[in-house]
């Protein structure tokens, strides 16, 4: 069954919110078919939450020092309080709980800064991936989109950006020129993926592979 209701997103994070506001200016496009719900975060002076307050978006500052089931409990409370149908993992320091994942029937995603599987796993964050992209010796690097599944950075891949690496690039430029990728990609794969919500697609995020990468550039 086909519906126009636009299907509200959860972001949460803990970081400078370039995603989130990426995310928020989309939503306020016409033709978005998703909404932005609620910004979480794990921390109080994360960015992002003054990207909430920007945007006039509810926002909910996630308690720390909690123990899984605690960190489930909270999220799944914002969950149904906000009546999120997709969990967008921004900069989110933790493993989410398998519960909450499961709650959600898989509708869980994040980025990463680089191109899963290279470079991705626990550890794997920040200016570290640049750097290490940058050691490698690779002439190309960007960003990934996946749904989340209980191990860091394994879930499938629902899109992917690439971006060159320059022979003079450091891992800060490097990393800015990522970021400007990842602000593209994760609002066009979340809108491919609200659409096929919203056009009643079954979506199996259980499969160990997703049928075919959302967007690619
Ligand atoms: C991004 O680089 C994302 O890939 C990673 O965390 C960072 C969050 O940055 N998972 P921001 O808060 O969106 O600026």
């Amino acid at each position: 069954m086909t519906s126009n209701r636009r299907i509200r997103i959860g972001i949460i994070g803990s970081g400078a919110g370039s995603n989130a506001r990426a995310l928020c200016c989309y939503a306020l496009g016409v033709n978005s078919a998703f909404e932005v719900a609620l910004i979480m975060s794990t921390s109080l002076r994360a960015g992002i939450l003054g990207v909430a307050k920007e945007y006039s978006i509810e926002n909910n500052v996630l308690k720390t020092g909690t123990t899984e089931n605690e960190l489930a409990t909270e999220i799944m409370s914002c969950v149904a309080a906000y009546r999120i149908d997709v969990l967008v993992l921004a900069g989110f320091m933790r493993l989410l709980p398998m519960s909450v994942i499961n709650d959600l029937h898989g509708h869980v995603m994040n980025i990463h800064p680089a191109l899963l599987p290279a470079f991705g796993g626990n550890g794997m964050y920040g200016i570290r991936v640049h750097e290490a992209v940058i050691a490698s010796g690779a002439t190309e690097s960007g960003a990934t989109v996946h749904l989340v599944s209980e191990k860091y950075d394994e879930g499938s891949i629902l899109g992917k950006a690439h971006v060159a690496v320059f022979a003079n690039d450091t891992s800060a430029t490097l990393q800015e020129r990522v970021k400007e990728a990842e602000m593209a990609l994760y609002s066009r794969v979340i809108q491919q993926f609200a659409q096929k919500l919203q056009r009643g697609s079954t979506l199996d995020c259980s499969m160990s592979q997703f049928p075919k990468y959302l967007v690619t550039f």
